[in-house]
Order: C-alpha cells, then structure tokens, then sequence
C-alpha cells in the first residue's frame, strides 16, 4: 500500500508506541486520526493528524469513532486498555489477571467494528509482546493476553481476506507506559535486556517502522513480526 494520501486510525496513536505510529504515517502523508481516553497528552501532533477521545473498553463509543472515521485504509491498535499484572500465578490477584487482558477486548472491539468499514485493500495492524511467545519469570498475564492476540490475529486473516491483519510483538521498548525515571529508569532497562542479543531497550520509533511495514507490504498477512533486540533468542 501506498501511504501517502491514505486515512489512518490509530487507536492508542496518543503515546509510545503509537504515536510513533501516528507521526511516521503523517510523515509519508496519511491523513491520521488519533485515538486515547485522553489525546492531549499526545502534544503538539504533526499536520495531518486530528484526535478523539474514546475508551477501546466501551464498545458503542469504539463504533461511534469508527463510523465517524469512515472511510479509512489503515487501522491500528497498541492501546494497552488497562494496568498489567505482574507475578507468580500461583500468588496472582486474579482482578489483576482478568484485567490484563482488556488489551484483547480492546483489540477485539477495534477490529469487530472496524473492518467493516475498510475496503478490500485496507489493513490492520495490532501489537502484541514478545511473553506471548517466549515467557520471562512473572509474565504469564501479558503472555497469555499476548498470544490470545496472535491467535486471534491468524483467524481473522482468514476471515477478512482480502484485507489484511497482522501483529507486530515488541520486546523492551522505552515508552511512558514505563512509569521509572531517571537512574532507576535506565537500570530497570539495562537488567531487563542484560541477556538479550542486543542489550538495551528498543525505541518507539523502532517498533513504530514495523508497523509501517506491515501497512506498506501487501504480500503478508496473518502474522507477527518481532521487534525485539533479540528477546525471543536469550
Ligand atoms: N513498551 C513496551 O515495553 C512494550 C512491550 C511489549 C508490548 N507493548 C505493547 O505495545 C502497546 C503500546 O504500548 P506503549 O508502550 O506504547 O504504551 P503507552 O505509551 O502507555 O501508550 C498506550 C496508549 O494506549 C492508550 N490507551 C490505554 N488504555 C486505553 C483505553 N482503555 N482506551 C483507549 N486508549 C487507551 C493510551 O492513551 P490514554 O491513556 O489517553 O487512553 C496511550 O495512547 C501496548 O499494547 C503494550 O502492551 C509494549
């Protein structure tokens, strides 16, 4: 697909990742729309991008924009719907378990009511993380949501065929989705990544040209692309 001149949603296109998703599509010369519970956080956004308010967990308001959006070409996903839980699962709060996966109904509200409004050369592209497939010690909540959302991904290329639905799994990336600062910012990181082939958090900007590649390759669909510094090999 040719970028330029297309329309853009981006659910979750307000921060992180996303909004590098948001700001690179506008660079190629989609016209984008934004999506957040609150976008003012996004900042001052490029020319070409506008934003709404909405939640991914409230269904008739994920319709709403949607409807009010269309027509569009590309429609994106990383909004993480809600807090992670972090742990044993045998020790795990299980509001804290259940809760992780709002990121799925997120998804899934996105998709049940955004594909009826993409033409047959529309894509989706969702972002899952590299648990869903190789699992660190008290992961099992974002793994499990994570590889629910490449399952789900792979049916529903069948379904909607000929547009296409891919995910891209990130690794470490350094997003404000991480609330540490400073020193202990960069240590979580430096330890988190200590044993991967490429030692340090990834960038938005770099899962953000996965995405991009994705929307822009019409031979792929159904599948995850990882941006992961080596995560899946360590
Ligand atoms: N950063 C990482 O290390 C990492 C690793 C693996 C996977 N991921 C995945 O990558 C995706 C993006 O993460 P990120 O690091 O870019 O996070 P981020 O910087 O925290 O951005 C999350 C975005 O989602 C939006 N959002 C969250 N809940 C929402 C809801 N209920 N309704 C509508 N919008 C909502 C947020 O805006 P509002 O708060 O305004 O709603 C924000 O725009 C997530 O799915 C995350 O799980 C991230």
């Amino acid at each position: 697909m040719d970028i330029k001149g297309k329309k853009a949603v981006v659910f979750g296109g307000t921060s992180g990742i996303g909004l590098a998703v948001t700001q690179q599509l506008a660079a190629r010369g989609a016209t984008v729309v934004a999506v957040s519970r609150d976008p003012s956080k996004a900042g001052e956004l490029p020319a070409g991008v506008t934003t709404m308010a909405c939640d991914v967990l409230d269904r008739d308001a994920v319709a709403g924009v949607l409807a009010a959006c269309a027509p569009y070409d590309i429609l994106v996903s990383s909004a993480t719907g809600g807090d992670r839980a972090i742990g044993r699962f045998t020790e795990m709060d299980m509001d804290g378990f259940q809760g992780s996966f709002r990121k799925v109904w997120g998804y899934a509200n996105v998709v049940r009511y955004g594909t009826q409004h993409l033409p047959e050369d529309g894509t989706i592209v969702l972002v899952s993380g590299s648990p869903a497939r190789r699992i660190k010690p008290g992961m099992i909540a974002v793994g499990a949501a994570g590889a629910a959302i490449e399952s789900m991904v792979r049916s529903i290329a069948q379904e909607i065929t000929p547009r296409r639905i891919n995910v891209v799994a990130p690794g470490v990336i350094d997003t404000p989705m991480n609330p540490l600062q400073g020193e202990a910012r960069a240590k979580a990181y430096a330890a988190n990544t200590a044993n991967h082939l490429i030692p340090r958090a990834g960038t938005a900007e770099e899962c953000a040209r996965a995405v991009l590649f994705l929307v822009e390759n019409e031979f792929v669909t159904g599948t995850t692309v990882d941006v992961d510094g080596g995560w899946l090999l360590a």
